[in-house]
């Protein structure tokens, strides 16, 4: 299957320790930036129909505004109620521009893989 990728922002647009909310593919997509990179989930929380670029980024996690859930932004899972569904993930890719840094997002989110799923 071939992967597309598109460019979504200026990775100076995203604060570290923040989300940017952008279109993937007709796809609102959580696009955040933090101390251990740049990841991309989708934007609504699998609890309710509730934006996660508008929560609190903490470390690699980013947590829903309305009840309180945190998803691992590696591998889109719930770490906390009352959220129990994994969010989807999207492949991210920086491209070095020299005076910027482009942010390209995978069209297609990123299938999953029992790997993924956390050994708790
Ligand atoms: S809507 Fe996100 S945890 Fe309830």
């Amino acid at each position: 299957m071939m992967t597309d990728f598109v460019r979504v922002a200026d990775l100076s647009q995203i604060a570290q320790g923040a989300a940017l909310k952008v279109m993937v593919n007709n796809r609102p997509v959580a696009v955040v930036n933090t101390k251990e990179g740049v990841f991309a989930v989708s934007d609504i929380c699998s609890h309710a129909d509730v934006s996660l670029a508008e929560g609190e980024v903490v470390d690699c996690t980013i947590e829903c505004w309305l009840h309180g859930s945190q998803f691992d932004l590696r591998t889109g899972m719930p770490l906390s109620p009352p959220a129990i569904a994994r969010v989807d993930t999207y492949e991210v890719r920086l491209v070095d521009e020299g005076a910027s840094t482009q942010v390209e997002i995978c069209t297609e989110p990123q299938p999953w893989t029992a790997e993924e799923r956390p050994s708790a």
